[in-house]
């Protein structure tokens, strides 16, 4: 199962002081050294995060694999034309929510999705679409002629333990099945942690996960120690 790290929230803490740190290329850089098989980033509409330069230097640092998620509007088709990702990753997005809420819906919106991936495609890019694990999604997918889905596993992720998630779980373990039945290639993401994942790394059909949110926050807290240490020795070479 491989790893897609995404570095949006590198990006959110920066934007939280429109400060020059932390770079989000840096922390891609860094997480291929530690093993991720690749990188993510989002580029919204609003620039919330990761803008058109992040993408810029990572697309030329990043030596894995780098997949952008983006709506399917013109402006993020010319964003994806020119920066040119290995993979975009198609998702809906609403202006007021947090984070991505749910997938696309292929079926209703297929005369839109197909000539948008087709044109990708025919750069060279390879076209992911965020689907929920439903199966009129999946086979509208396939029917598309999208190499590769990317699973929803936020209702999964965000429910207790019980029956209920282990019914979401079932329903993303079908929803990778069937996708890989109908040759489309199945990864999963979204509200992924270190107490979630492992459920989600047992489905054998999934090839990679896109995690972003529980990395970045694991980050920040593994990281106090030795960003309070650095700090600490600085104030005191006072008098030295
Ligand atoms: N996959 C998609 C399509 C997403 O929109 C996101 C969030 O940007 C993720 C995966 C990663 O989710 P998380 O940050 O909760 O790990």
């Amino acid at each position: 199962m491989r790893l897609s790290v995404n570095v949006d929230h590198f990006a959110s803490l920066r934007q939280a002081r429109r400060a020059a740190e932390p770079e989000p290329a840096l922390a891609a850089l860094l997480a291929e050294q530690a093993g991720a098989a690749g990188i993510t980033a989002h580029l919204r509409s609003d620039r919330r995060h990761i803008n058109e330069r992040d993408l810029r230097i990572i697309r030329q640092v990043v030596k894995t694999k780098l997949t952008v998620e983006m709506a399917a509007t013109a402006e993020m088709k010319k964003a994806a034309l020119e920066i040119k990702p290995d993979v975009v990753c198609l998702v809906p997005e609403k202006p007021e929510e947090l984070t991505t809420t749910g997938g696309l819906d292929v079926v209703a919106q297929r005369r839109v999705l197909g000539p948008f991936a087709g044109e990708l495609a025919r750069a060279g890019i390879r076209v992911s679409l965020f689907i929920d694990p439903e199966p009129p999604q999946i086979e509208a997918a396939a029917r598309l002629g999208v190499p590769q889905i990317e699973i929803h596993t936020g209702i999964y992720a965000d429910l207790k333990p019980g029956p209920e998630r282990d019914g979401a779980l079932a329903e993303v373990a079908a929803a990778a099945a069937l996708g890989r039945r109908l040759g489309l290639e199945p990864t999963a993401g979204h509200g992924l942690d270190y107490h979630n994942v492992g459920a989600v790394v047992a489905i054998p059909e999934l090839t990679e996960l896109s995690i972003g949110f529980s990395i970045v926050a694991r980050a920040a807290i593994v990281g106090v120690g030795r960003a309070v240490r650095d700090m600490v020795r600085l104030l005191e070479k006072r008098g030295t």
